[in-house]
């Protein structure tokens, strides 16, 4: 039985959601962040500052730990200039880098090490359906930075921890992440398919991103696992989803390759490749899908 986790990048989006549903289930959470005005000290959600570049950090956070969950990384949604794409790898590989060196010289209980990671690790392609087996790895900067990610992450395994990889879609949530940006064109009747509209989005809805978090934690699962949902759709579709629950109708043609690579020059990756990206493995685990369904989980959310 799980009491107390450590969670790294606990305010972010995912973060939040994953605090309501470990206190629903009556794990406490301990929380490391890199801001000080984050800090919130209650009975069962206590935040601990650290500063993984200055190798600052409050050891009380360890305190009656058995797992952790590593979700700190910055945006990778801001420019990649050759300095961001520094901050984007060393907020995940040197801040993870900096937990297990600390751990290496303290006494401490933890078992299990639970790390973000990304579905662009695997190649673009509108036709194969990715597993945890598939060994291919895209020629990206998001890949690299997943690649360095989970390198990371394995390495808690010599401190005799399990570890976990959660290989993670497009996160749907109503107030942040991709949704508020793809439904704002479209609410402003500037909204389009992207590039041919054939590239897959393997997205996944917050609540069960988070549920997954939860489902890993309690049952110490160890290895990589896909964080999709089951039915994965095409850009061209999702974004008329989108249109048809705003009711909003989408009148312009697709938006060019081309043009969305001039504007977002490296990072229109971003928008014009994708994944079909299999959910079978954490589902033949006993995992549930809340939002099994595009439709259904706009509908929820918008
Ligand atoms: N959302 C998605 O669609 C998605 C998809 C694939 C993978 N992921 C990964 O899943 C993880 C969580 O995602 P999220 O959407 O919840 O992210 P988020 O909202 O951006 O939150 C990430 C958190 O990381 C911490 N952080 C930011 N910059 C940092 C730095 N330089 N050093 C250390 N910590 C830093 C911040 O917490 P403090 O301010 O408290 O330190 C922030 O709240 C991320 O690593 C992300 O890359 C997300």
């Amino acid at each position: 039985m799980i009491n107390k986790v450590l969670i790294t990048g606990a305010t972010g989006l995912i973060g939040r959601e994953l605090i309501k549903q470990c206190h629903q289930e009556g794990i406490s959470v301990n929380y490391l962040t890199t801001s000080k005005e984050k800090i919130k000290n209650t009975d069962n959600y206590k935040g601990f500052y650290w500063n993984p570049q200055k190798r600052e950090i409050d050891l009380n956070a360890f305190e009656g730990i058995t797992a952790i969950i590593n979700l700190a990384g910055a945006s990778i949604s801001k420019r990649w200039t050759k300095k961001y794409k520094k901050v984007i790898i060393d907020s995940r590989v040197e801040s993870m880098n900096f937990i297990y060196e600390t751990l290496q010289n303290l006494e401490h209980n933890i078992e299990h090490f639970i790390s973000a990671s990304g579905i662009s690790i695997y190649p673009n392609s509108k036709t194969k359906l990715y597993t945890e087996e598939d060994t291919e790895v895209d020629d990206t900067f998001l890949a690299d930075v997943v690649i360095a990610w989970e390198a990371a992450a394995v390495k808690f395994k010599d401190l005799g921890m399990e570890v976990s990889k959660v290989r993670t879609g497009i996160v749907l949530a109503k107030e942040e992440g991709a949704l508020p940006q793809i439904a704002k064109p479209i609410k402003l009747g500037v909204g389009a398919p992207l590039g041919s509209g054939e590239q897959w989005q393997s997205w996944i809805h917050i609540e069960d991103i988070a549920g997954i978090y939860l489902f890993i934690l309690k049952n110490q699962l160890e290895g990589k696992f896909n964080a999709v949902a089951p039915n994965p759709v095409q850009n061209k579709k999702m974004t008329k989803l989108i249109a048809s629950k705003l009711d909003c109708p989408l009148w312009l043609p697709n938006i060019p390759a081309f043009a969305l690579k001039l504007l977002l020059g490296e990072m229109s990756v971003l928008v014009l490749e994708g994944q079909l990206v299999s959910s079978h493995k954490i589902e033949e685990l006993g995992y549930s899908f809340k939002f099994y369904n595009l439709e259904n989980a706009l509908q929820d959310l918008l």
